[in-house]
């Protein structure tokens, strides 16, 4: 670090110290988010030694470059060991400065960053700024002090909310909060810096350390620890960090600050030192690794989407209509009859004020986002639209029509998705002169809520195209994963197995509600059985009529499910599907009528049930899916194991703490799966247990799946 009076020349470090008058100007520069890394907490500890040394500066002022503040630790470090300053210590560090310390947030003040800015005397956010304590949704709590000042800061109910659900606050929040001293609406990260450092100059005062304020934590009542335990046994039965964040806060309010800070440490190596701290950064990092997709040079072009179109005013049409509006894409819904217009329409604007009634939306909002819809019974109102998605009914004949019609009425340069969850991209594809502009865009129900987007590339969908689809996903708020053509895609492939195998199991002795229960014991929010009462029955039944009435040699036999669903027990839409539902509830009870159903069905078959285990069912489950993973990447559906990582995360709530289904194959070890595939083979059989020959080989070779 050079001496003040050289500060002009910048040193090979990602901070900087400079002046300007008498305040000492500490600017952190390491796109693309100032993540604290070890060169900026070294960079950081000298920067405030020469700032504190400085004879001219009277107070110091502490800024970020580029888009952002410091978004938080280095994620990347974590796992391997810590290179002093941790940033504990550096935080100490600033809590300790002889001088004032301002510091000025913009863009994404996260984790360890708004923990260094909590030991900062004074705080200034510029609007548009989100200040947050994301630590939790990576296994982990705040490490460095953020669970014994926040409290002091904003009151221990209050710090609590913010960091058992890690999401943050805009500026103004914050400043209501008292997370921040004051909001400045115009100006550089540096320009408001010298204005709060003018104004805390003309006040001659020095603010206290948050580390030394106990007021808003003085009169913390008991019971809120008490409460919140309560809740979190309930509601996150399986993760680690929350109940550790408990523990911290209430650390904070019981014991003095250095004691508070002992205990917090303790508590954060707990959890850096849980596998769910390795699964939920796995996971982190598979969101963004997915963006990239194989073999798709970086830079590719892409086209405006300006407007887009949606066929089907359905659930799934009106969704994915919404989901344009909601990004601010005006688009044109069309479907063939004013009254499935009408219904749709109605249901979309149901759907917003309802979220306007939940305080998510304001009632402008929902005027703006309706004004984006209009609805159409005419195809030629989809001549302006650069990109429309087809959500007809599941039919290869109806789809083909479909895209005859929009290759007809549709721009040249236009793309032309399909929705469909099982049928050919590429036959859909041929019934156009266009198939360079056509593929898949695979929204999952309900389509405003699921993050996932299989965005799956046909033979002949170009670069551009392919492209152009994923930053759309991302501009819609999805997580786009690039996949190839096969029947069910990757996701529901998968799931395909995993029904057959919870069938195989019910059918040798276990009850669905067994399956469901050892299910979300491993972390799933629902049951299979639950999910498939939740998705209707009938959407499942008429894919299996279809395939048994194709002549598909691999078509599930009919069994009980069927049955169900041609007596209309289609699940919690009909009121009772594998289980029952009291009017207006949607919690699952087990139903007498199912377990007669399934008694006849094992004897019509010559079954005789047996006691099947918990173990059994967990290990049929998974292991059923891993192997189908494994398959799908052996034919290159998916490229990379990440992929089907991302895509059961987002898609069909695989617990985010376990990695992902290849992540948590890995730590269950390949080898035992391969040995009971092996065996499942021979003693179950189906083509579910087909041993994946790909699995099989890095299972032997003891080498990671895919590599
Ligand atoms: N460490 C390392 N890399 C990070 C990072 C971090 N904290 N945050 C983001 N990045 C990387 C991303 O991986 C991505 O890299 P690639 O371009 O190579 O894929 C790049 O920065 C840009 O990130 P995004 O694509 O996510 O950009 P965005 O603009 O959509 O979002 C963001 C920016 C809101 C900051 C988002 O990246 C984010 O939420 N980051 C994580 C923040 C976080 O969790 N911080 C807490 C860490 S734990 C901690 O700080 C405390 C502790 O005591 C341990």
């Amino acid at each position: 670090m050079p001496s003040p009076a050289q500060s002009e020349a910048v040193p090979a470090t990602p901070v900087h110290y400079a002046r300007r008058g008498r305040v000492g100007v500490i600017t952190v520069d390491n796109p693309p988010v100032n993540a604290l890394g070890h060169g900026v907490r070294s960079g950081l500890a000298a920067a405030l030694a020469a700032g504190l040394d400085d004879a001219e500066s009277d107070m110091l002022l502490l800024v970020c470059t580029g888009r952002t503040f410091m978004a938080g630790a280095d994620i990347r470090e974590f796992g391997k060991p810590s290179a002093p300053p941790t940033l504990p210590e550096l935080v100490a560090r600033f809590d300790a400065a002889t001088k004032p310390v301002i510091a000025v947030l913009h863009g994404s003040a996260l984790g360890g960053g708004l923990e260094l800015a909590l030991a900062c005397h004074v705080r200034v956010a510029l609007t548009g700024a989100r200040l947050g304590l994301p630590e939790v949704k990576l296994g982990l709590l705040p490490g460095a002090g953020g669970t014994q000042r926040l409290p002091r800061l904003v009151g221990a109910a209050k710090a609590l909310d913010l960091i058992l659900s890690g999401e943050p606050v805009g500026a103004e929040e914050a400043l209501a909060l008292g997370l921040v001293d004051a909001v400045e609406e115009r100006g550089s990260p540096l320009e408001a810096g010298l204005c709060a450092a003018g104004r805390l100059a003309a006040e001659k005062r020095t603010p206290l350390p948050v580390s030394a304020r106990n007021d808003r934590i003085a009169e913390t009542d008991p019971a809120l620890f008490i409460e919140r335990r309560a809740e979190l046994a309930r509601r996150l039965p399986h993760l680690v960090s929350p109940h550790r964040i408990v523990d911290a806060v209430e650390a904070a309010v019981t014991l003095p600050f250095a004691d508070g800070m002992a205990r917090e440490r303790a508590l954060f190596r707990d959890c850096m030192d849980s596998p769910q701290r390795a699964g939920l950064i796995h996971a982190f990092f598979a969101e963004r690794e997915v963006a990239k997709v194989p073999g798709l040079p970086a830079g590719t072009p892409t086209r405006d989407i300006r407007e887009a179109g949606v066929v089907g005013a359905g659930t799934m049409g009106g969704g994915i209509a919404m989901c344009f509006a909601n990004a601010g894409i005006p688009v044109t819904l069309l479907d063939l009859s004013q009254e499935a217009l009408d219904r749709g329409i109605a249901t979309i604007r149901r759907s917003y004020e309802a979220s306007a009634g939940k305080g998510r939306l304001t009632l402008a909002q929902v005027g703006e986002r309706m004004a984006l819809i209009r609805p159409t019974l005419s195809h030629g109102d989809l001549a302006g639209a650069d990109l429309v998605v087809e959500a007809a009914f599941e039919s290869m004949a109806v789809k083909q029509a479909v895209f005859r019609k929009l290759d007809g009425v549709c721009k040249p340069g236009a793309i032309l998705a399909t929705n469909s969850s099982t049928l050919d991209v590429d036959a859909i594809a041929a019934a156009t002169g266009r198939p360079q502009d056509v593929l898949g865009l695979h929204f999952f129900s309900p389509a405003t809520i699921m993050r996932l987007l299989e965005v799956v590339r046909g033979a002949q969908t170009s670069d551009i195209v392919l492209a152009t689809a994923m930053a759309l996903a991302r501009r819609i708020g999805k997580v786009g994963v690039a996949v190839g053509v096969c029947d069910g895609f990757v996701g529901n492939r998968i799931l395909r197995q995993r029904g057959r195998e919870a069938m195989a199991l019910v059918e040798a002795g276990a009850s669905p509600e067994q399956v469901d229960r050892v299910l979300t014991g491993f972390g799933f929010p629902l049951g299979h059985f639950a999910m498939t009462d939740l998705a209707g029955i009938d959407v499942g039944w008429r894919i299996r009529e279809e395939r048994r009435t194709a002549g598909d040699p691999e078509a599930e036999a009919p069994d009980w499910l069927d049955v169900l669903a041609e007596r209309g027990r289609y699940g919690q839409k009909t009121g009772a599907g594998v289980y029952r539902y009291e009017p207006g509830s949607r919690k699952p009870l087990p139903d007498p009528e199912l377990a007669a159903l399934i008694a006849a069905d094992r004897s019509r078959r010559g079954i005789a049930p047996r006691l099947v285990g918990d173990d059994e069912v967990r290990d049929r489950c998974l292991y059923v899916m891993v192997n189908e993973a494994a398959k799908i990447l052996e034919e290159g559906i998916a490229a990379r194991p990440v992929d089907i990582d991302a895509i059961w995360l987002h898609g069909y709530g695989f617990p985010s703490w376990r990695g992902g289904l290849l992540f948590w194959a890995e730590r269950e070890g390949l080898g035992r799966i391969a040995t009971a595939v092996q065996r499942y083979q021979r003693d179950i059989g189906g083509p579910q247990w087909c041993p994946s020959a790909l699995l099989l080989k890095c299972a032997a070779a003891g080498r990671p799946i895919g590599c």
